[in-house]
């Protein structure tokens, strides 16, 4: 059987400064990637994302724990990792007075491809990326999205086998991501393994076979975004705006999640007309969706990913 992309085992990563209370980032997270698979790490704020794929990418010593790429152990031995990684770092920018074409061009020298390669390789992954017309402008004059295609079209001219992405759309519009996403989309198609961290739950189920629903630096749950789903056990969500105070209640009728002061309850389609009359009783707003990642996630994580406090 082929090595696994990635293998990480109880990887544990604890920040000490001087004079500064220590910060347990990671507190034993172990995950497995295929070869080829899409594989999101979906958390809040603070949950680990960036420290776990700074560890992976080599970037950062973890405080213990194993990682493995394809077979190679990058803990004691980095070098042999790193050409077979690339990465898109959080809030990572292109060089400001490069253009397009320069900045892949000499990310592919730097990395060690000889001239022709390089050039042929970045003229080959600016067609595809749709990044033809703009190769030849600073990345200045660029809009954020496209910016960040820039971004993953360096990493992706590498052609090494591992890609990591670390927020890859934060900030975006919703045009940009879209653009990302289909990059993305395409790069997989090819045979790459990517590795995302997101803490948008869209973002997530688009583009993940499978999921890591991580959280305080630990990991919560795993499962493809249906599977997850499935596990909450109801096909209908009834959100009532301001319900905290019938809380207790509304467990009668299936799970319940907080959200600041608002109540998600997941429950069976023949109990939503006694919630919805609960609802009208008590002159509460309410709305009827589909269950989506994002009530999975709160079941899983007992917060909403956004929720701050
Ligand atoms: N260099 C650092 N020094 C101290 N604490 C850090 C450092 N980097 C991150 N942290 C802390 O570690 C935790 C995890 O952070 P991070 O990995 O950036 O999470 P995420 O990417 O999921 O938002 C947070 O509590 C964060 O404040
Ligand atoms: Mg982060």
């Amino acid at each position: 059987m082929a090595e696994d992309a990635l293998w990480a085992r109880d990887v544990q990563k604890r920040y000490e400064r001087r004079g500064t209370q220590p910060v347990d980032a990671l507190r034993g997270v172990s995950l497995s990637i295929r070869p080829g698979e899409r594989v999101g790490l979906l958390g809040r704020n603070g949950a680990g994302k960036t420290t776990f794929l700074r560890i992976a990418s080599t970037l950062l010593w973890p405080t213990s724990g194993e990682v493995r790429v394809f077979g190679h152990d990058i803990v004691n031995h980095p070098e042999e990792g790193r050409p077979l990684i690339a990465v898109v770092p959080q809030d990572g920018k292109p060089f400001m007075h490069l253009t397009p074409y320069e900045q892949v061009y000499t990310y592919l020298r730097t990395r060690g491809f000889d001239r022709a390669t390089s050039k042929q390789r970045t003229t080959e992954v600016l067609g595809q990326m749709g990044l033809t017309e703009v190769a030849d402008r600073l990345n200045l004059a660029l809009s954020g999205g496209l910016r960040q295609r820039v971004m993953v079209a360096t990493v992706i001219a590498t052609e090494a086998p591992l890609l990591f992405l670390d927020e890859p759309t934060i900030g975006m519009d919703p045009f940009a991501r879209r653009e990302v996403w289909e990059c993305l989309r395409r790069l997989s198609k090819k045979g790459s393994t990517l590795l995302l961290t997101t803490h948008y739950l869209d973002e997530a189920e688009q583009l993940s076979d499978r999921l890591y629903i991580i959280d305080r630096g630990r990991v919560l749950v795993e499962g493809s975004p249906e599977g997850l789903k499935a596990q909450i056990g109801g096909t209908i969500r009834v959100s009532l705006k301001g319900g905290m105070r019938l809380k207790e209640t509304l467990a009668t009728f299936g799970t319940v999640a907080t959200d600041g002061l608002d109540v998600h309850v997941i429950l069976g389609p023949d109990r939503v007309e006694e919630v919805l009359q609960l609802a009208l009783r008590e002159k509460l707003s309410a709305t009827v969706g589909p269950v989506s990642l994002e009530e999975a996630f709160l079941r899983v994580v007992g917060r909403s990913i956004d929720d701050e406090s």
